[in-house]
């Protein structure tokens, strides 16, 4: 692994072609033209290189303690190398990666996984699903969308591994200084363990 991150950091970085502009609006408008888009879409593959070694090629994580970022919301894709390199998220391997992508990786990166399908695994663990649903119904959806797909800068939640949503909402809850302090502080902070455990799961069987 050592070799692999020393190999993705001194690759050389790529172009600053769209390094003048508003991120979110470079996302939107590479989104809405076909052309552009394929372009964008091809070079985050390449660049994705290292990354599927943990996210997998198709965004499907190979562990279910990584998220997925198949058909991860672009903005919140982007977002998150933002917060990963400014120290309001911490993670060992990706708090350095972060550093190392260029904005036009961060945008193609977050275009190519964003275009993925999330491959949805049933739960590995028992758990009480009608205590997960009712609270995800009552609370979670009012942001995460219905069936957890995500919108504007939300995250999509559904056929996120449980291991990854438990870590991070107890995270969350025991403000732990890896996630900034957000909107789910507050959130998590009612929850116990058992109903983090029953959401988290409720949340890895969503289909999109
Ligand atoms: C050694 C394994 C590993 C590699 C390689 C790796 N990641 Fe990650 N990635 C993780 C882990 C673990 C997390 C979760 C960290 C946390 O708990 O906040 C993560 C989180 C993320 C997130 C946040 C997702 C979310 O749902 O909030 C993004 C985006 C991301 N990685 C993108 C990338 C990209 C792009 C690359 C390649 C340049 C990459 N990762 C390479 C392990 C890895
Ligand atoms: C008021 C809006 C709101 C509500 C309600 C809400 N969330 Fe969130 N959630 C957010 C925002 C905004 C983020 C992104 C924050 C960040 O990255 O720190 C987020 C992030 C998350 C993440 C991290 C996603 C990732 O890929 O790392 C998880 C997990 C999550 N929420 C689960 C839940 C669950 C479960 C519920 C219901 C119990 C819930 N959220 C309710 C707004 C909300």
């Amino acid at each position: 692994m050592r070799t692999l991150l020393f190999i993705c950091l001194s690759m050389v970085v790529s172009s600053t072609a769209l390094a003048n502009q508003d991120p979110v609006n470079t996302l939107n408008q590479l989104l809405s033209d076909p052309q552009a888009k394929q372009l964008a879409y091809d070079e985050g593959h390449a660049r994705s290189a290292f990354c599927r070694h943990c996210h997998g090629e198709d965004g499907n994580s190979k562990r279910t303690h990584i998220p997925n970022l198949a058909e991860q919301n672009p903005i919140y894709l982007f977002n998150a190398f933002e917060k990963f390199a400014d120290g309001q998220r911490y993670d060992f391997v990706m708090s350095k990666l972060a550093k190392s992508l260029t904005l036009d990786d961060r945008v193609n990166i977050a275009l190519y996984y964003g275009e993925q399908k999330v491959i949805t695994k049933p739960a590995a663990q028992a758990y009480v699903r009608e205590q997960g649903q009712v609270r995800f119904e009552k609370v979670c959806q009012n942001c995460h969308g219905e069936q957890g797909e995500g919108k504007q800068d939300m995250p999509r939640l559904a056929g996120q591994p449980a291991d990854y949503i438990t870590q991070t909402l107890t995270n969350f809850r025991n403000k732990d200084p890896k996630r900034q302090a957000s909107v789910m502080t507050g959130i998590t902070a009612s929850m116990s363990d058992e109903d983090i455990h029953a959401v988290a799961h409720y949340i890895q069987e969503l289909e999109l």
